[in-house]
């Protein structure tokens, strides 16, 4: 790749006003969330009503669709044709006019962290959204969902170095090096491995060394401060016929490959170092998915401190039916039945009854273990909050396990700002049925208390210690203090685990 011709594209991009707020512009709010639903028609029509340079450059790399070469010359002044073909982002088609197809997406990502926001080009394999069906075995993901979500979950913390295993585009390597001094990103997949050089490249980023290997190959002996996953974990039969995705695939069996990543974090993190991943876990023969995960993660001689997120859980008629639509294979296809034979098949082998989907957050422990949690968490969380969330708890957590009931009797906690209370009472009863807390951050959870817990959490203002706010609420209840702070000081551990109370 020629340095040189990327800053080029770059500086075309930037003069073309190819940023959100340029596209969403010239397009509109309606024709830019259609986008997000990869419905291209209408950036299509609205492109055509404004021509010029940033029209052309959406036509071309967001919308996929070959333009006039004298229309791509105006919108790459610097860069050229000549230069778009010789970087590998377009090529030249003679018929039946001069034009110029697009080889690859330049695509818009916004992120905002605890260092500010900005906005990245993001150059990936041209997809659904520019008319590209089925995939190419080996497609280079744009940013979506999924990695959406891993960058929420990274910790924001900074290091001297991270790991990003399966880079595929590159887009986690450039979160992570917003953090982390120097990041190594690897892939089983050459382009890959070319996109997110050009990625780094043609947004200005350096520290960024691409690898190429499977798993931890090309990482054997070194440790990280952090390492990020969104692995290739699409549970796939290995059945003749079935299609296999580079990008969604790690070509194992059953879960195997989420088995592999966990358990080579240990060796490939410090100390005190941080993981972050996607997965996909089964229940095997009646073994719950997070029971397995447990086992991954708490290996003899190398432990990990593990907290296990499940978002869903799926049959397994419903788990290969989202894989076979994700692969542009729906109900109506001659395919359809056969694949989902296959996968149906393949789960039936192996006493597969549920897929568990969800996030995992682990650390290396310096001393002992004190985290592990393995859980399901099927509400509603907004992103933004869990990073921080999940940094804090670990800390919290070794925290808590070094602490006695009586020293954490002796501190001063406080109620955290995004929690509210909500009292249910039957009508005509003199208190309430049920008292619950609810968390606008961390993991949006709603949690149950009794009124001893409540008055505690509502008096927790960092002024007196929770001893003496339990002694205070004895009396009040008229209860034995020693057995009311037996039944409370474990569920203040609890709350201070899930971000309810803070230490002070
Ligand atoms: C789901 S994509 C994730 C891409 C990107 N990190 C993201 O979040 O959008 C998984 C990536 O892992 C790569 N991959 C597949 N098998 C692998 C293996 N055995 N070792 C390392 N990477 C692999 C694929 O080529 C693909 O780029």
């Amino acid at each position: 790749m020629d340095p040189a011709r990327v800053d080029a594209l770059a500086r075309d991009l930037a003069a073309a006003g190819f940023t959100g707020g340029g596209v969403r512009a010239l397009i509109g709010d309606d024709a830019e969330a259609a986008l997000g639903r990869m419905v291209a028609e209408p950036a299509r029509r609205a492109a055509r009503r404004g021509p010029g340079p940033l029209a052309t450059l959406l036509h071309a790399f967001v919308l996929g669709d070959a333009v006039p070469e004298a229309a791509m010359a105006e919108a790459l002044p610097s860069l050229g044709v000549d230069g778009a073909v010789g970087l590998g982002i377009a090529e030249r088609r003679a018929a039946p006019a001069p034009l110029v197809a697009p080889l690859v997406a330049i695509r818009l990502h916004a992120y905002r962290d605890a260092l500010g926001g900005g906005e990245w080009w993001i150059a990936s394999d041209l997809d659904e959204l520019a008319g590209v069906a089925p995939l190419r075995p080996d497609h280079v993901l744009g940013v979506g969902g999924a990695a959406r979500t891993l960058a929420a979950l990274l910790p924001a913390v900074r290091s001297a170095s991270a790991l990003d295993l399966g880079t595929g585009c590159g887009v986690i390597a450039l979160h992570l090096r917003r953090f982390a001094a120097r990041v190594v990103a690897t892939d089983i997949s050459e382009r890959a491995l070319w996109f997110t050089a050009l990625n780094a490249r043609l947004n200005g980023v350096d520290g960024i060394e691409t690898r190429l290997g499977s798993l931890y190959d090309p990482v054997e002996g070194e440790r990280f401060d952090l390492i990020a996953s969104n692995p290739p974990f699409v549970i796939t039969p290995r059945t003749a016929g079935v299609p296999s995705y580079e990008y969604r695939d790690g070509g194992a069996t059953g879960d195997g490959l989420m088995a592999a990543v966990v358990g080579g974090l240990h060796a490939h993190l410090v100390p005190g170092g941080a993981a972050r991943l996607l997965g996909n876990w089964e229940t095997v023969d009646g073994e719950a998915g997070l029971d397995r995960v447990r086992a991954w993660a708490g290996r003899r001689g190398a432990p990990l401190d593990a907290w296990a997120i499940e978002r869903e859980s799926l049959d397994p008629v419903r788990y290969a039916e989202l894989w076979l639509r994700d692969g542009g294979t729906l109900p109506r296809d001659d395919a359809h039945d056969a694949l989902l034979d296959a996968w149906l098949d393949d789960f039936e082998a192996r006493g597969v009854s549920a897929v568990g989907m969800g996030w995992l957050a682990l650390r290396r422990p310096v001393g002992d273990a004190s985290l592990a949690r393995f859980e399901r968490v099927p509400q509603s969380v907004a992103l933004e909050h869990v990073g921080s969330h999940l940094s804090a708890a670990f800390d919290d957590a070794a925290w808590l396990a070094e602490l006695s009931d009586p020293s954490l009797a002796a501190e001063h906690l406080l109620v955290a700002p995004d929690v509210t209370e909500a009292r249910h009472q039957l009508p005509g009863a003199a208190g309430p049925t049920v008292i619950e807390l609810r968390q606008g951050g961390a993991l949006g959870r709603t949690v149950s208390v009794d009124t001893a817990l409540a008055a505690l959490v509502g008096a927790c203002d960092g002024e007196l210690s929770v001893g003496v706010l339990i002694g205070a609420i004895a009396g009040l209840l008229e209860v034995d203090e020693q057995i009311l702070a037996a039944d409370l000081l474990p569920r203040v551990r609890e709350l201070v685990l899930v971000g309810i109370l803070r230490r002070g």
